[in-house]
């Protein structure tokens, strides 16, 4: 790995690291050289992810099987990392949910989960994160908004709200934190192969349609946004932040 990708000697956080698109970047984050601390509500398929790792480097992994939407466990969590490995490098805020449903349907009990799992667990996270990193001068928080942050996908009204609130949350924490030179940037990405595609699988002529509407002809996976977690994880993207990387295969770049 070229040395400005390298993350040899960094501690990073990633949530909602036990499937999906977490897991394969707390994986690509190990690969580079970071020591994993792995977080979600589901604990035991945690201890999979953090066995992928022990496979492919070598390296043990701290889990946490917490809900990050929970203030007091999250500031407990925090002091112990801090305890043991003296510092936070990089937090990757990724865990979200969705429950697509026609704007008439969402309920305010739908409203309280979206928004509290993808944009208020985010806020929490960084700030108890954030206010170690600024005794270090050094940070990396990378936060996964969405296309539906900046673009409307019908029938998602929660989580496209939420994920705009993540990219105003990131520009926000960009400008407040940079006196301490921490680099805060989200990614956006369209249509990725995941859990959270499920409740939409049915409709697959929906997907098709995001298929047939996305210049590079094909769903997302996993791996197709490690690098760019990677690069904002590490120092090659240290004059970046307040900023997003898309990776949808073009989708946003066309009209649907
Ligand atoms: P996923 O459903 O496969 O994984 C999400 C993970 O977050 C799960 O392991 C889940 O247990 C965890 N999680 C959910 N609520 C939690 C909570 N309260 N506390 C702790 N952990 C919690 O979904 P996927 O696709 O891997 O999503 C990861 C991120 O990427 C999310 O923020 C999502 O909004 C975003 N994203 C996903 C897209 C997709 O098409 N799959 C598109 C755009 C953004």
């Amino acid at each position: 790995m070229l040395d400005m990708f390298s993350l040899e000697g960094k501690l990073a956080i990633v949530t909602g690291s036990a499937r999906g698109i977490g897991q394969s970047y707390a994986v690509g984050l190990a690969k580079a050289g970071a020591t994993l601390v792995l977080v979600d509500i589901l604990e035991d398929n945690l201890k999979e992810t953090a066995q992928l790792i022990k496979d492919e480097t070598g390296r043990d992994s701290k889990t946490y099987g917490i809900d990050v939407t929970d203030s007091a466990k999250i500031n407990s969590m925090v002091k112990e990392i801090i305890a043991e490995y003296h510092k936070i490098d990089i937090l990757v805020n990724n865990a979200g949910i969705n429950a697509p449903k026609p704007f008439l349907e969402v309920t305010e009990d739908d409203w309280k989960k979206i928004v509290g799992v993808n944009l208020n667990s985010q806020f929490l996270m960084s700030h108890a994160v954030a206010k170690e990193m600024v005794k270090h001068n050094y940070g990396k928080i990378i936060n996964m908004a969405s296309v539906g942050g900046f673009m409307a996908l019908s029938d998602t009204a929660p989580y496209n709200a939420s994920k705009g609130g993540v990219l105003q949350l990131t520009k926000t924490m960009a400008a407040d934190l940079s006196q301490y030179k921490l680099n805060i940037n989200a990614i956006c990405p369209g249509f990725i192969d995941t859990g959270l595609l499920k409740p939409s699988k049915s409709r697959d002529q929906r997907l098709q349609k995001v298929m047939d509407n996305t210049p590079l002809n094909r769903l997302g996976n996993p791996n197709d946004l490690v690098g760019a977690c990677i690069f904002l994880a590490s120092d090659a993207s240290s004059y970046m932040t307040g900023t997003q990387i898309i990776v949808d295969g073009g989708m946003s770049a066309v009209a649907m």
